[in-house]
């Protein structure tokens, strides 16, 4: 766990962090973003001692840097850098090797640390090992920085910017495989970027920064949903959420208070209940549980209203989960879909349900001007 504990830092007179309070728990995937010179490189560099703060605290696992030697603090993170940050005269080897020989691996021990390092960052060590920096490309050096930032199997990996340099199907390859050792290997990882997709794809939580203060810093989900203020908001930019609809839950445009009936009662009850409310279904429900629909279609022609409801029930309803994705939610959708999607917790239990002009309504959302958009948890658009 990593807390940055109220920091600030002035070059000159000049404050650079003005208050800086965060706390990293170990395997999250930390994102700072923000504009050019809010403090991101400074921020980070805090970290492994690069830059001392003026005032303030890195508190690693309960102890003060301060109280932990420089070069050990280092060697104890892995750090990758835009340009790679490579050694030109040294080999691909020598490179990802070089702190595994500093600390005192074993040539042997070091040369199959090595080899397996680069087929974790898929570079076949016959073909790559003894090439030199300027001998690849740039995506290929940024996997030798990658790799070299887990030579010493680190809790903490620190990187800057380390994908900005490169094309964007390079960079999304290298998007691919961070998220995935990350996972694999759950380390904490401070990522500093520009680019918010990259965030939104990579973050367990976004930072975002804004003149040397964190304004706001939270999932990808909460950020996209509620940000913090204008700032954050005009940062993220007009539609980010749409393009992103896996984070738009059921729940969040859903109605809540369906009409429900037991499946106790008679047919008659029901068409009463569906005459006073104008509608023409009703979820049926038993202790607070989704069993089917009534539909008024389906009992319109019964001759006998005062018989029970249960032998007209439809189970055949699709219902969603309250966490199912817009996305998942349309493709569920066919073409013919007139009624209402009951929208239910794990548990079977009945949340709320959704319509066909609910979801129409939603979706126009997007084509509102940014000022407009305001977005309610459990309600409509
Ligand atoms: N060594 C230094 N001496 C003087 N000023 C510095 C130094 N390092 C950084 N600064 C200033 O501190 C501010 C923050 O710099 P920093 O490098 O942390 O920004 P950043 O958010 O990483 O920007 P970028 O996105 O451009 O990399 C800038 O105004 C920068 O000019
Ligand atoms: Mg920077």
């Amino acid at each position: 766990m990593i807390t940055l504990k109220n920091i600030y830092k002035s070059y000159k007179s000049k404050p650079v962090l003005t208050g800086i309070n965060l706390q990293i728990e170990s395997g999250e995937f930390i994102v700072l973003i923000g504009p050019s010179g809010c403090g991101k490189t400074t921020l980070l560099k805090m970290i492994n001692k690069l830059v001392p703060v003026d005032k303030g605290d890195v508190i690693i696992d309960g102890v003060p840097i301060k109280q932990i030697v420089d070069t050990k603090l280092r060697r104890s993170m892995g750090y990758v850098v835009q340009e790679g940050g490579l050694f030109p005269h040294m080999t691909v080897a020598e490179n990802i090797g070089q702190i595994l020989k500093i600390t005192g691996t074993e040539k042997k021990e070091r040369e199959a640390r090595v080899d397996e390092l680069l087929n974790m960052v898929e570079l076949p060590p016959e073909s790559y090992r003894d090439l030199y920096p300027s001998q690849l490309s740039g995506g290929q050096q940024q996997r030798v920085g990658v790799a070299r930032a887990f030579s010493v199997n680190p809790e903490i990996i620190l990187m800057d910017e380390p994908f900005s340099a490169l094309d964007p199907v390079t960079r999304s390859e290298l998007q691919d495989e961070i998220f995935r050792l990350q996972k694999k290997f759950s380390k904490t990882i401070v990522f500093v970027t520009h680019d918010i997709d990259e965030a939104i794809k990579l973050a367990s939580r976004i930072c975002i920064m804004h003149e040397g203060q964190i304004v706001q810093c939270d999932t990808p989900e909460n950020t996209l949903k509620n940000p913090a203020d204008d700032y954050v908001r005009q940062f993220i930019g007009r539609n980010r959420l749409w393009e992103n609809p896996e984070f738009i839950k059921a729940r969040d445009i859903m109605k809540t208070k369906p009409f429900c009936i037991s499946r106790n009662r008679s047919l008659f009850q029901a068409v009463q209940m569906m005459n006073q409310n104008s509608v023409d279904s009703l979820l049926v429900t038993e202790h607070g549980k989704l069993e089917g629909i009534l539909r008024l279609k389906d009992i319109r022609r019964i001759p006998d209203y005062k018989i029970p409801l249960a032998k007209y029930i439809s189970t055949d309803t699709i219902s969603v989960y309250e966490d199912t994705d817009l996305k998942k939610i349309i493709n569920h959708l066919d073409d013919n879909f007139s009624g209402i999607i009951p929208v239910v917790s794990h548990e079977n239990k009945l949340l709320g349900y959704i319509t066909k002009s609910g979801l129409l309504a939603a979706l126009s959302k997007q084509y509102e001007p940014d000022e407009q958009i305001s977005y309610e948890r459990n309600g409509t658009l």
